[in-house]
């Protein structure tokens, strides 16, 4: 194990270490990097995907536990079909039919939801290898992760630099800052897909956690979990969560856009204080550990998913099994299929302009 920051062979509080985590299919090695702070909390990451491996975060008496879902081995990642803490990109969530029209020219991607692109495509930011920089910052411990993604990548138009920065600071807060570059007019949206279990990974599912989402809106969808345009008010329906309501109350009523859904699968619409600032997009609480989650961001949306399509087979850390809903994740983002949607706000990224991108999982506890 190499040691970057403090000494010593185990993680230190307020230090970055470095081990080898092994290697792609190709032969290429994988790290993995631990960041711990000063108060003892741990967030493993690797460069492979750039995925949050572990994270490891206090109760309300202090004991800590790892939050989220993931695998013990690199493979495990090589392997993954539900993006398990990765960097999803170039475009987050869905884009219809895998084909766009930016300047006149349509793009082809490949089709790897049904007829839709998802995620990025079949090669996405989640399955590539990323150049891993340990930096030391003022509030905490950071990560560095930059990667290249060329011109044609997975039929995206533009030579599009990315540079994710992972900090995990003293506050027990994971701060993710998103940057991008291009050398021609793109579309880029940038997400993390992490799936919480704030009471801890693989103990059961996730419906008695108590969430808030600060949105008075939402994207319906249709049968393929495309948005069908409409901004449609949360008023009355299951999918107003302003004031926090348990995840499970009312998953499984008889809601149309639920039964589309399998559950909650939908992009809600944030109410924000600032276009610049950071603002509170969602409050999660697990009532029997007292942990409590909030999501800060500078996105416009954040998709609310319930792990609908989790189905137990996967073996997660230490044996673990994620049946269905045995996580939740927040994706913070651009509203899906934007390339086609003219009323959506744009994800387009033009040279000399500068993608950035900020999203923070702040953790504490209630009593
Ligand atoms: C996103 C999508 C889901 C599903 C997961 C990955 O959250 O919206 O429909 O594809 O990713 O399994």
């Amino acid at each position: 194990m190499t040691t970057l920051g403090a000494i010593g062979a185990t993680p230190q509080p307020g230090s970055a270490t470095k081990k080898a985590f092994g290697n792609t299919p190709e032969g290429q090695p994988i790290d993995l990097y631990v960041l711990t702070n000063r108060g003892g909390t741990e967030a493993a990451i690797t460069n492979y995907g750039g995925a949050v491996v572990s994270l490891k975060v206090p109760d309300r008496n202090g004991k800590l536990a790892d939050v989220v879902l993931g695998y013990d081995t690199a493979d495990g990642y090589v392997n993954d079909k539900s993006y398990f803490g990765a960097i999803v990109g170039r475009y987050g969530n869905r884009i219809a039919h895998a084909q766009f029209v930016l300047d006149g020219k349509t793009c082809t991607l490949a089709k790897n939801n049904g007829e839709n692109s998802l995620h990025g495509g079949i090669k996405g930011f989640n399955k590539a290898v990323w150049t891993a920089k340990v930096l030391s910052t003022k509030d905490g411990q950071s990560l560095e992760l930059s990667y290249l993604s060329k011109d044609g990548e997975e039929g995206f138009p533009g030579n599009l630099k990315v540079s994710v920065i992972y900090t995990l600071t003293d506050a027990n807060a994971l701060r993710i800052e998103y940057s991008a570059t291009t050398d021609k007019r793109t579309v880029v949206n940038l997400t993390n897909h992490s799936y919480f279990n704030l009471a801890e990974q693989g103990s059961g599912d996730i419906l008695g956690h108590q969430l808030m989402i600060q949105a008075d809106k939402f994207t319906p969808v249709d049968a393929s979990l495309i948005p069908t345009g409409e901004l449609r008010d949360v008023t009355g329906t299951p999918f107003d969560f302003r004031k926090s309501t348990a995840i499970g109350a009312r998953i499984d009523g008889d809601d149309e856009q639920l039964k589309l859904g399998g559950g909650y699968d939908h992009n809600f619409i944030l109410r924000r204080s600032s276009d610049l600032r950071a603002s509170l997009a969602a409050r999660v609480v697990e009532p029997t550990t007292g942990r409590v989650l909030e999501v800060w961001t500078t996105e416009p949306g954040v998709q609310f998913y319930t792990g609908n399509f989790l189905d137990g087979k996967a073996t997660g850390k230490g044996g673990a099994t994620y049946p269905r809903r045995s996580a939740f994740c927040l994706e913070t983002q651009h509203y899906p299929d934007s390339p086609n949607q003219p009323k959506f706000p744009s994800v387009v990224l033009k040279p000399g302009e500068r993608y950035h991108t900020i999203t923070t999982y702040r953790f504490s506890v209630e009593k």
